[in-house]
């Protein structure tokens, strides 16, 4: 991924440099807080995204990087909110603000730094920008509380699964590739593509996430897993499993989802990896990526273009290798 950032390696070096200087903004009785939560760092997809699209369309400008700021922002204020409701005590290596200073000050922690996002977001001349920010954060926390409403609900259909990652998760990676174009006021029917190619790469990254989630190694991973089973969160490979299983198997892994304890979590584990539904659930995603690169055929030909195909390929090489590990 180093390899195909290196293009605006000095970009996100600025974001990020951005990204620490944003606790001089808060009380200082709160700066801690923010400090600590900013300080950890991810891989950045969002903003790298927003960097690439606007060197694909009009050139990477300033508004690229204070949207990239905005972005990682929204997304870190999810992740805060997100541990707490799974009850998640490791994230990016390092304790999750929850396990350190407990809910209730994680949840206004979260607040916080949604509010700074959707502040700085006001910076931009233009309110349709900011406007299309907000309403990118109204879906992540949209798609949190639809899934939270249907834990444990054996009736979700994979359309509402679709529908809860792609609030959750694509909306925002569409808002970074959409406003890529937009904030260099770039073409709106390429923005469109971009918004297209966003959504549908979003959509794959939750997939695989969700894979990991199930089956993956929490060491490597940084961060807890293992908590979608545990809070009742039917994903898709779980699905796959309960549409195709004989009826006698699916009362037994019904039940098992239900009880939701350690025993039953390896089960359901060993069970979606031997079914293939594991396989299933990471071949949908590595479609999803396919048609996602169908959107890039608009950008005129330039190194930025060719990252933002080589992103794409990554992020499936990923999810194919994860499939390949051995149970
Ligand atoms: C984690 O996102 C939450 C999901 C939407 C799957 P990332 O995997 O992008 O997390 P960081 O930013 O790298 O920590
Ligand atoms: C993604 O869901 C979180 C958000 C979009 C806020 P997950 O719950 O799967 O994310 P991780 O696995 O904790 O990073
Ligand atoms: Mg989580
Ligand atoms: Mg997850």
């Amino acid at each position: 991924m180093k390899d195909i950032l290196a293009l605006v390696e000095p970009h996100l070096r600025e974001v990020d440099a951005a990204i620490h200087r944003q606790c001089e903004a808060f009380d200082p009785a709160i700066s801690g807080y923010v400090a600590y939560a900013l300080g950890s760092s991810g891989k950045r997809l969002r903003p790298a995204l927003a960097l690439l699209v606007g060197g694909a369309t009009v050139g990477v400008t300033s508004r690229h990087v204070d949207l990239a700021v905005i972005l990682e922002m929204i997304h870190l204020a999810t992740l805060v909110h997100d541990d707490i409701m799974d009850g998640a005590d490791t994230r990016r290596g390092q304790p999750t603000p929850n396990a350190r200073w407990g809910n209730a000050i994680t949840v206004l922690l979260g607040d916080c730094l949604f509010a700074h996002a959707l502040d700085l977001a006001t910076n931009f001349d233009d309110a349709e920008i900011s406007r299309k920010i907000a309403r990118a954060a109204t879906a992540v926390c949209t798609g949190e509380i639809l899934q939270t409403q249907r834990r444990f609900d054996l009736n979700l259909s994979h359309a509402d699964y679709f529908r809860i990652i792609e609030l959750k998760t694509a909306a925002l990676f569409a808002c970074a590739a959409e406003l890529g174009v937009l904030v260099g006021k770039g073409d709106p029917a390429v923005a469109e593509n971009l918004r297209q190619f966003g959504l549908k790469l979003g959509t794959a990254y939750q997939i695989y996430d969700d894979c990991l989630d199930l089956a993956g190694d929490e060491d490597k991973a940084g961060k807890t897993l293992g908590t979608d089973l545990k809070k009742g969160k039917l994903t898709l490979p779980l699905l796959d499993l309960l549409r195709d299983a004989p009826p006698a198997d699916l009362a037994v892994y019904s039940q098992m989802i239900l009880r939701a304890e350690d025993p039953e979590s390896i089960a359901l584990t060993a069970a979606v990896r031997r079914s293939g539904s594991l396989k299933r659930a990471i071949a949908t995603a590595v479609e999803l990526i396919e048609d996602a690169r169908v959107q890039l055929a608009v950008l005129p030909p330039s190194p930025y273009g060719e990252a933002l195909h080589a992103i794409a390929q990554k992020v499936s090489e990923m999810i194919q290798r994860f499939g390949e590990r051995p149970a």
